[in-house]
Parts: structure tokens; C-alpha cells; sequence
């Protein structure tokens, strides 16, 4: 069955896109508004979009006819700190989400702590087991308001106890624990060891002949 996205409305475009294009990583991004204030969100249409030159892009939708507070703090400052979410933090996650009034202390109210960030301004949450200081590289506004945020990568943080070998840079991915938002407006996805399948990639020669991709 063929949705053309011309003619659908836009309540059930996002109904199709968010309940498909699953499981998307979580970015719960720190903030700080002029006066210093802290703020922290959760934000699904995100990803990691270069390593060369090290970029993740960030989706922020309008709120009413006015802007979220990340997306009015991004603007303004020019830096945020991506932080990632563990299956342990996925309730104090969802409690930042609120809607809460611009100022409020939404790590404070989650029962959270922030921890100084080395190369931006807006702290990063002490309790992630990772987090990524960015730098906005562009901002792009969409017709319908909503902000497409493209971050440099200045600096990762990472627990040490989640490291395997520091001086390569081996990471023990399975043990961050990483949750994905799912479907409908609860559903996540675990990154446990049960759910995962290795799957080394192919090289040409090991293909039989027909399956060999010819000249194009
Ligand atoms: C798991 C999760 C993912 C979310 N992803 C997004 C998103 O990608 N874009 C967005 O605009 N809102 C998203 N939201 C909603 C925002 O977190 C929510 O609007 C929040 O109140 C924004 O806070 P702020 O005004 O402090 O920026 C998400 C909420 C949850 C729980």
C-alpha cells in the first residue's frame, strides 16, 4: 500500500513516520538559556550524520506557534551537550520531557546533577554514561517552525568503567545500555546483548559470480 505524502494529512504522515523509522537513538540535549539557566530535553529525531568532520543533526518541532526551549537556547548560545540515555535513566528522561514552564530546573526536578562541561558553556548530565559537547555548525528553519540543528562534535565523555581499552578507543558498547524510542508514545527499544546479532561485513571476493556487482 502507497501513502503519497502530497496529499496525506499531517497527522497521520508523523502517525507513519514515527511508528516505521524505528528504533531512533535519544538525544537528551543540556542547555542554558542567557540568564545561565539549565535545561534538558529529550529528543528522537536524532542521529550521528559524520565522523569527518565529526556531526549529528538534531529535529526540535515548534511548540504552538512559539519555540521549545532547547531550540530557543541553541539559537541563542550556540552550544548544547548531547547526552545519551541508559536503560537506568529512562524514567528521569521522560520526567524532562514535561512541558515545564521556560526557567525550571528540569534536571533538579528529574533528580539529577550536572557536571561542568570542558568545552562549552551548558553543563552535561553527571548521571549519562556518555555525552558530546557540540557547537552549532548550521541552524536550518523549516516552513512549519521546526529546527534542524546541525551540531559539531567537540568533545565525547564516556564512564571509564564502560571502556575496554582507552588508548584505542575500544568501547564496551553493550554495557552503555543505551535505550530507542519506539513506536506510539511509550514504546523504547533496549540494546541488550539478547537483542543484538553479529554480522561482519562482506568483501566482493567471497561473493559467488552472479551475486558479484558488475561494471554499472
Ligand atoms: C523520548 C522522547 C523523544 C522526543 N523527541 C522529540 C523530538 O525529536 N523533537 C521534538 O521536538 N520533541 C521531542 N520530544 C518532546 C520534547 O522532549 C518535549 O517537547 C520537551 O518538553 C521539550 O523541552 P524544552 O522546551 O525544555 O526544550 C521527545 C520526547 C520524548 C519523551
Amino acid at each position: 500500500m502507497l501513502f503519497d505524502f502530497a496529499t496525506l494529512p499531517r497527522d497521520k504522515r508523523a502517525k507513519l513516520l514515527l511508528s516505521t523509522v524505528v528504533p531512533r537513538p535519544i538525544a537528551w540535549v543540556t542547555t542554558q538559556d542567557e540568564a545561565g539557566q539549565l535545561n534538558a530535553a529529550p529528543f528522537s529525531f536524532f542521529n550521528l550524520l559524520s565522523t569527518e568532520p565529526p556531526v549529528l543533526g538534531l529535529g526540535i518541532a515548534p511548540r504552538g506557534a512559539g519555540r521549545k526551549d532547547t531550540a530557543a537556547n541553541i539559537r541563542a548560545g550556540g552550544e548544547f551537550v548531547v547526552n545519551l540515555v541508559s536503560a537506568a535513566l529512562a524514567q528521569p528522561m521522560n520526567v524532562t520531557a514535561v512541558d515545564f514552564e521556560a526557567g525550571t530546573d528540569e534536571l533538579a526536578t528529574a533528580g539529577l546533577h550536572p557536571a561542568a562541561s570542558d568545552t562549552v558553556a551548558p553543563p552535561r548530565i553527571a548521571e549519562t554514561p556518555v555525552a558530546l559537547e557540540c557547537r552549532v555548525l548550521s541552524l536550518t528553519e523549516l516552513p512549519s517552525g521546526s529546527l534542524i540543528v546541525l551540531g559539531s562534535i567537540l568533545a565525547l565523555h564516556i564512564d571509564p568503567a564502560r571502556l575496554l581499552d582507552a588508548e584505542r578507543c575500544h568501547v564496551d558498547t553493550p554495557s552503555l545500555d543505551l535505550i530507542g524510542r519506539m513506536h506510539g508514545a511509550g514504546w523504547y527499544a533496549h540494546t541488550r546483548p539478547a537483542g543484538l546479532f553479529e554480522m561482519p561485513r562482506i568483501q566482493p571476493a567471497a561473493l559467488a559470480p552472479a551475486q558479484t556487482p558488475g561494471p554499472r
